[in-house]
């Protein structure tokens, strides 16, 4: 199996899997029916969280060791034949129900009689299972104790800081064509209907969303043309409360401290009446339409032209926000990314006198494929370096090398990963086993994901394919694969 050579990444995404599943709707059914043992299947899923939280822990000791690593391999053994028996669980389920909508039609009262007796006795039996695979998982939960393996959840999903409307980058680079375009759009009043439009910039993490949009509410033209401007940073946790509050006050220059949404939106209303306004939202992960419906209603009022920059890495987002077509952000050229970490290299000074030192960072800006937030993050790593030794070591490393806590690309494109529902952190952990750079063909990914069993069986009878697909494409649109050149 695959799924063997990955790695604790994909264990705890299976054991996440394995949880939600136990707690599905589906199975509380089956408690319901009192055919499962409920008691035995909470404690099945309180005995794999015990076994999630230590998982990192083991991750980084098994390198040392061996006995951890012989541990790891096993508890992968176990959770995959813990899959499979709720697999067999809920097929069996499936065809209970099946059966008992077919066989009311045609079999005799005797024979009819005898089915429940069927099933109990396959539910006892799949409880006396249930029961042995507690008991092996109990096993590993007294040897992660001998083997000192301590809870450790991972690395918190980090507190970013708010983003600001003020440029501070020394210099932006590439994405001329991009404001050009887009400051047209801002500076067209030609709005079709009387919603505000709202223009998405998307891309993945560090690409330079938020960069443009500040491009953008810097401009000289935008700033004359709008009477009224706003900067909020949305980001994960968003609150509908603390950004209309936010608007509010830029548009009014003065603090507020309204705290009920109902006196806030019909303040911010009054404000923007017959005002032509431009507002930025950065970073968006909300994925419900609704709130944002909400968020939005007292945008109305604004005089026709007004607009809305929306950044966010998810395109679903960008397409239930726009009503004109979102503006997707391309990678840099590898000359751009050059120039980026030059300029946070060198600083100020002349980097032609450096030679031997020019010829390795391009070939390591090439490394960044057209990633501004790395090109940034290496620029400063050899921020006034001028030993081609150390530049020649960065070139030979790997940027994941860098250490975690001293690079934002790291927690940047953790965060994509995070927000993850646990299945779709499966597909992609599983990507993995691809090189570096690799290529691949939809068809191709799908047929490996569902070779693996890592797809599960749609509850509206839509093919496994058809769903692996879906995974696909949701993997695509939140900025986790990117299209190739090619296609
Ligand atoms: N074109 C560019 N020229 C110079 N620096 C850039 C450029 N684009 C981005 N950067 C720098 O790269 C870093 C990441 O950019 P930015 O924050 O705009 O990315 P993002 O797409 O908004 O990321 P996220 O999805 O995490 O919000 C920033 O520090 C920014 O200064
Ligand atoms: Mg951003």
């Amino acid at each position: 199996m695959a799924g063997a050579l990955i790695g604790e990444a994909f264990i705890s995404a299976s054991i996440q899997v394995l949880c939600e599943r136990i707690t599905s709707p589906e199975f509380i059914d089956l408690f319901r029916q009192k055919k499962l043992d409920q008691p035995l299947l909470m404690k099945l899923k309180m005995t794999l969280f015990t076994l999630y939280v230590v998982l990192n822990d083991a991750e980084k000791k098994q390198i040392e060791n061996p006995a951890v690593r012989e541990w790891l391999d096993e508890l992968k053994h176990a959770v995959f034949d813990a899959e499979d028996l709720l697999d067999e669980i809920k097929y069996e389920a499936l065809r209970c129900k099946l059966e008992g909508k077919d066989q009311t039609h045609k079999l005799t009262n005797k024979v009819w009689n005898f089915l429940p007796k069927f099933h109990n006795h396959f539910y006892q039996s799949m409880n006396v299972k249930i029961q042995e695979l507690l008991e092996r998982l109990e096993d590993f939960v007294q040897l992660k104790t001998a083997l000192g393996l301590r809870e450790d959840v991972g690395r918190k999903v980090s507190q970013r800081t708010p983003t600001t409307s003020l440029v501070h980058e020394p210099c932006v680079y590439g994405r001329d064509e991009d404001k050009d375009y887009l400051s047209k759009v801002l500076l067209s009043d030609d709005a079709s209907n009387d919603d505000v439009s709202v223009i998405s910039l998307v891309g993945m993490g560090g690409v330079g969303k938020t960069t443009l949009a500040r491009m953008l509410y810097n401009d000289h033209k935008v700033k004359e043309h709008f009477t009224l401007k706003a900067w909020a940073c949305v980001s994960e946790d968003y609150d509908a409360i603390r950004v209309t509050k936010t608007l509010l006050e830029s548009v009014t220059s003065k603090p507020c401290n309204m705290t009920d949404l109902n006196l806030l939106q019909v303040e911010l209303r009054e404000q923007l009446k017959g005002r032509k306004f431009l507002f930025v939202l950065d970073d968006l992960w909300n994925e419900k339409y609704s709130d944002w419906k909400c968020l939005q209603t007292p945008f109305t009022s604004g005089a026709r032209g007004s607009k809305v920059i929306v950044t966010t890495r998810n395109q679903s987002i960008a397409s239930f926000m726009q009503n004109v077509p979102f503006h997707l952000l391309k990678p840099l050229s590898h000359e751009d990314c050059w120039l980026l970490l030059a300029k946070h290299a060198f600083g100020n000074e002349n980097y032609s006198a450096y030679q031997n030192l020019e010829e390795i960072g391009k070939q390591i800006a090439r490394k960044c494929n057209g990633l501004p937030l790395a090109a940034q993050t290496l620029g400063g790593v050899l921020r006034c370096k001028k030993d081609s030794e150390v530049w020649n070591r960065v070139l030979n490393s790997s940027i994941w090398e860098l250490p975690y806590e001293k690079s934002d690309i790291l927690p940047a494109l953790g965060l994509s990963y995070h927000y993850l529902p646990a299945t779709l952190k499966r597909c992609f952990v599983y990507c993995s086993i691809f090189p570096k750079d690799y290529e691949f063909n939809i068809e191709d990914v799908v047929f490996l994901w569902m070779g693996e069993g890592i797809i599960p069986e749609a509850e509206n009878g839509e093919r496994m394919e058809e769903v692996a697909k879906e995974y696909f494409d949701e993997l695509l649109s939140r900025s986790l694969f990117q299209k190739s050149g090619k296609s």
